[in-house]
């Protein structure tokens, strides 16, 4: 890496200077691309191809992570599921025999370590290495910090979060060397403090940074064959979140979430924010004096008002 500690001040002025004339342009360009590309119809697009490659989904057993499942088996890919849940990994695989794909899939309780990193050990043996890992389950209990009960908390930092770092420091070593794509499946609560997601939030915000800061060591060391994708979803109408009733916005469809992460895959897209005119909004929060985000929250989006109708699936999140 380039020495930062210049000798003497002229030095340090022309090269930030010709650093700044660099970025301008470069940013320039980058911009006209990523407007040309969204002019372009997906299927014009040159896309990443998928097939034989082992894909790891988190998750899998329900809601988006079935439904992704799925579509990377209609890719051809060698699907591979992890689940706490037996009989959800048994619809996985059924559904996917039902169109003639195979998938295998593994009991995985993510917030267990020891056998996130033994299960990773076996998938390599039996599957082969990972090329797309896609850290997808999440779990949700919605309840204010003080009913939210401790073991609740530490269960959902162990699945939301934690379970990320072993799950991609066994598939790294070999994504360095052949290649690979790391997706994270965050949240728009992880941009936005949500009622009753005092753990819920604070871990998708946290996967945000997961994903940014292993984005910026995998450029900063030249691993550039390892591609990686942030989504950060709306509400999903999975049951995930049963019950809440978004004011502005009615929640997504889990085959169109489903869907567009795969196609972010595809074209290698670093941020996938679901919908797209979330992204537009979330700088108001920065902008916005704190009482007047106040304001749009509570009066405009009764964002808590909506969170307390929350239901779930009617089952306490493990722990
Ligand atoms: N549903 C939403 O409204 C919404 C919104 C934004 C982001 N997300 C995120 O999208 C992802 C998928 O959400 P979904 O709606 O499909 O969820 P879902 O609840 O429908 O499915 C999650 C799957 O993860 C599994 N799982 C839960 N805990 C586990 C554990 N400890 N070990 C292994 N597997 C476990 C569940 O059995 C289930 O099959 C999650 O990370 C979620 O946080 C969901």
């Amino acid at each position: 890496m380039p020495d930062l500690l210049y000798e003497n001040r002229v030095e340090h002025i022309s090269t930030l200077l010709w650093d700044l004339l660099v970025f301008y342009v470069k940013s320039f360009l980058y911009i006209c691309e990523a407007f040309f590309l969204s002019l372009v119809p997906t299927k014009y697009r040159q896309l990443k191809d998928v097939k034989n490659q082992v894909v790891l989904i988190t998750g899998g057993g329900g809601g988006v992570g079935k439904l992704m499942s799925l579509n990377f088996a209609r890719l051809q890919a060698r699907v591979v599921i992890w689940d706490i849940n037996q009989e959800a990994i048994n619809t996985t695989i059924d559904l996917l025999e039902s169109e003639g794909y195979r998938c295998k899939g593994y009991v995985v309780d993510l917030a267990n370590r020891e056998k996130i990193t033994e299960t990773m050990k076996v998938v390599r043996q039996e599957i082969g290495p990972v090329h797309i890992l896609i850290n997808n389950a999440g779990t949700v209990c919605c309840k204010p910090l003080w009913d939210l009960p401790e073991k609740v908390i530490e269960n959902t930092y162990a699945v939301n979060i934690l379970s990320h770092y072993w799950t991609v420091k066994g598939c790294l070593d070999d994504m360095i060397e052949n290649g690979g794509h790391i997706v994270t499946v965050a949240s728009v609560a992880g941009m936005l403090g949500t009622y009753g997601c005092t753990d819920y939030s604070a871990t998708k915000f946290a996967c945000i940074g997961f994903h940014e800061a292993l984005y910026t060591e995998l450029r900063t060391h030249g691993h550039d064959r390892v591609n990686m994708t942030l989504v950060c979803p709306y509400y999903i109408n999975t049951g995930m979140f049963a019950g809440v009733r978004p004011r502005l916005m009615p929640m997504l469809e889990p085959q169109h979430v489903a869907d567009s992460i795969v196609s972010a895959v595809r074209k290698n897209e670093v941020n996938c924010v679901l919908p797209d005119s979330v992204r537009l909004m979330m700088p108001l929060k920065h902008w916005l004096p704190a009482k007047a985000s106040w304001e749009m929250m509570a009066r405009v989006m009764k964002g808590p008002n909506s969170m307390m109708l929350f239901k779930g699936r009617g089952r306490v999140a493990a722990g």
